[in-house]
């Protein structure tokens, strides 16, 4: 059986404090997390908790993957506060790239994130490319497509399972990605019915994941 990709995205939330708290707890659920060989489970924090969230999850062996929120379009060089695929690579396997939030707050073009999908290529981070829809599949490939309807994102609304299951199916005709996940609006209670459709292979989860009882549940329930 594939993998499922339970991916919570934290976005700018969480102080450190609250990052160390929500391992602590979820380092509860580790045993029975290695139970499911089927479930890759991977958080995205905020840049400045890699290190330290890495060291945590090695020292209380916790079953979870790391990755990044976003990605420069530069290489290392004189590149005042951006943060390179080089020095992501040394945290994170995976990042996610052009999520719509950032699409819509920090004018990310087609062409900027090509360039941030060539440049974790370069460094050997597998990327989550995040799409509103099929118009914004345009040339980029990714490891991983994540479809994330706007309207479903953050508003207890999300998309329908038969909807987002025919999109899925759509970016998966065009070969744009190997896995095609959901995201918007996913909580324990409705994870099934999107990673129970035949071309979702897992969700990206916002709010419900700032929670670690919630989304255990959801790792547990997709
Ligand atoms: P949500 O966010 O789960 O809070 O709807 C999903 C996302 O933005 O990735």
């Amino acid at each position: 059986m594939d993998k499922i990709f339970i991916i919570a995205n934290w976005k700018s939330n969480m102080s450190l404090l609250e990052a160390q708290n929500w391992l602590e707890e979820f380092s509860n659920f580790s045993s029975e997390v290695r139970n499911f060989p089927d479930k890759k489970v991977i958080i995205c924090p905020s840049f400045v908790f890699l290190s330290q969230i890495r060291n945590i999850l090695t020292e209380k062996k916790i079953p979870v993957s790391l990755g990044s929120q976003d990605v420069s379009t530069f290489d290392k060089g004189a590149y005042t506060g951006e943060v390179n695929a080089m020095q992501i690579k040394e945290f994170c396997e995976y990042s996610l790239i052009g999520h719509s939030e950032r699409r819509t707050n920090f004018e990310e073009t087609e062409d900027r994130l090509s360039k941030k999908i060539e440049m974790a290529r370069k460094y050997g981070l597998k990327t989550i490319l995040c799409v509103r829809g099929t118009d914004d599949l345009k040339d980029n490939k990714s490891e991983i497509i994540a479809y994330e309807p706007v309207f479903a994102i953050g508003t207890g609304n999300p998309d329908t399972p038969e909807n987002a299951n025919l999109i899925a199916g759509q970016i998966k005709d065009q070969k744009k990605a190997e896995y095609v996940i959901y995201g918007g609006s996913i909580n324990s209670g409705n994870v099934k019915n999107f990673t129970s459709a035949p071309n979702i292979d897992g969700v990206l989860v916002g709010g419900a994941s700032l929670d670690p009882q919630e989304f255990f549940l959801i790792v547990k329930n997709a």
